[in-house]
């Protein structure tokens, strides 16, 4: 989602330059506007034509045209942008990057710019590992440089070991992740969220469960931790994996695992989001073994501990509660209540009636009440930017 942000993409001559033309072409799909800045080797690998096609705009090499004089600003660049990348980042450019060296445009403008600065390393094995590189990157990350490492693998040399430039996909999520942490309170805040589904045991073989998929408190997760926020997600069974380093998760299968890991982790956190879909009744016992009855047969089913309204009771002022509602009819009137009921600081209503809203889907079309009366109807979106409507709302709520 790099909507609207302005991106230096500066390119190092180096084989992995041709992988930095799918680099550009993601940002400008995503809704970014790049300026791309090469050195003179750069053009020897991928040509100037190619990323100026790509990325809408000439490119620059050089401190002015000698054709007519134009001058390529350094600075008016540097201050231009929301964040620069080096991809590929050579050992040289690393170096003189390291040592303030300035003698080409890309140098300059790296060492004018004001904004996160992100680089990817691309090298054979040897130069990577080399004291000399290796000192120079961490002398680069202790000034706050993002550095995106190389993975292992087949190398332009023919030997093999780590060198290769990161995936531009990985390249592009890092600039989304850095420009993410700017302006937001969610940084090293610790946020809990309940995700998925609950399958309440019947026996071993059989449950009661919902069509939750966990789509929406693992986007909410992700974005959390996109902003820098350590997340404890609390995750019924779900077919999705959490992707982010900074997500630590606890898998639970019924309502009252949950229920007693939620009461375990709230008090250590900012607050909680409750997007799990949790059963409100559980069989009162589980067979030992599988029943064979082929009778009509009844089960006794008995409450499940409501986990939003437990965390409202137990919720300290400086903590912040956020609870979902998904309701078939008289929806705002049942959110209202639950707002109130739950002790909430804001709920999140998606309603079945709405198509593409709900289990299942990838988009969502939702409402969030405030406690303060104040409430926004959303679009039908993509459930990232649901997530991303959610986060915003919650950043209102951290105060310190
Ligand atoms: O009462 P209802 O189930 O509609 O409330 C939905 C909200 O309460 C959601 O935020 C859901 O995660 C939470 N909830 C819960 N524990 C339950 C039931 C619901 O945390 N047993």
């Amino acid at each position: 989602m790099l909507k609207g942000k302005k991106i230096i993409v500066g390119v190092c001559g180096g084989i992995a330059a041709y992988k930095t033309a799918y680099l550009v072409r993601e940002i400008v799909k995503q809704g970014g506007e790049v300026r791309v800045v090469m050195t003179q080797m750069a053009k020897q690998f991928i040509t100037p034509l190619t990323m100026a096609t790509l990325s809408k705009n000439p490119i620059m090499v050089d401190f002015f045209d000698p054709e007519n004089g134009a001058w390529n600003s350094h600075v008016g660049l540097g201050t231009w942008a929301d964040a620069m990348v080096i991809a590929p980042a050579t050992a040289n450019t690393i170096a003189k990057m390291a040592n303030g060296i300035a003698d080409n445009l890309l140098l300059t403008t790296y060492l004018s710019a004001r904004c996160p600065i992100i680089i990817a390393p691309a090298m054979d094995l040897d130069m990577y590992a080399h004291p000399a590189t290796q000192q120079n990157i961490d002398l680069l990350k202790q000034r706050g440089v993002v550095v995106v490492d190389p993975d292992a693998g087949e190398l332009a040399s023919g030997l093999s070991g780590k060198g290769r430039m990161a995936e531009p996909e990985s390249i592009a999520e890092t600039i989304d992740d850095v420009l993410a942490q700017i302006d937001t309170k969610l940084k090293g805040k610790r946020i809990m969220v309940t995700a998925g589904p609950t399958y309440e045991r019947i026996d071993p073989v059989r449950f009661i469960g919902n069509y939750s998929s966990g789509k929406m408190g693992y986007a909410i997760a992700e974005e959390l931790a996109k902003r820098g926020a350590i997340v404890e997600l609390i995750s019924g069974p779900v077919k999705i994996a959490a992707k982010r380093k900074n997500i630590i998760v606890t898998k639970t299968e019924s309502a009252a695992e949950m229920y007693a890991a939620a009461c375990e982790i709230f008090p250590k956190c900012k607050g909680a989001i409750m997007s799990a879909a949790v059963a409100d009744f559980t069989p009162s016992q589980c067979a030992d073994s599988k029943i064979k009855n082929k009778q009509t047969m009844q089960i006794t089913l008995v409450p499940t501990p409501d986990i939003a309204a437990a965390m409202g009771k137990m919720k300290q002022k400086t903590q912040f509660l956020v609870g979902f509602a998904l309701e078939t009819d008289h929806e705002e009137i049942n959110a209202l209540e639950k707002l109130q009921k739950k002790n909430l600081d804001f709920i999140v209503l998606n309603s079945l009636r709405d198509a593409g809203a709900g289990f299942m889907t990838d988009t969502n079309k939702v409402t969030i009440y405030h406690r303060d009366g104040v409430h926004i109807a959303y679009e039908l979106k993509p459930k990232a930017e649901v997530a991303s409507d959610i986060v915003n709302s919650i950043e209102r709520y951290i105060n310190d």
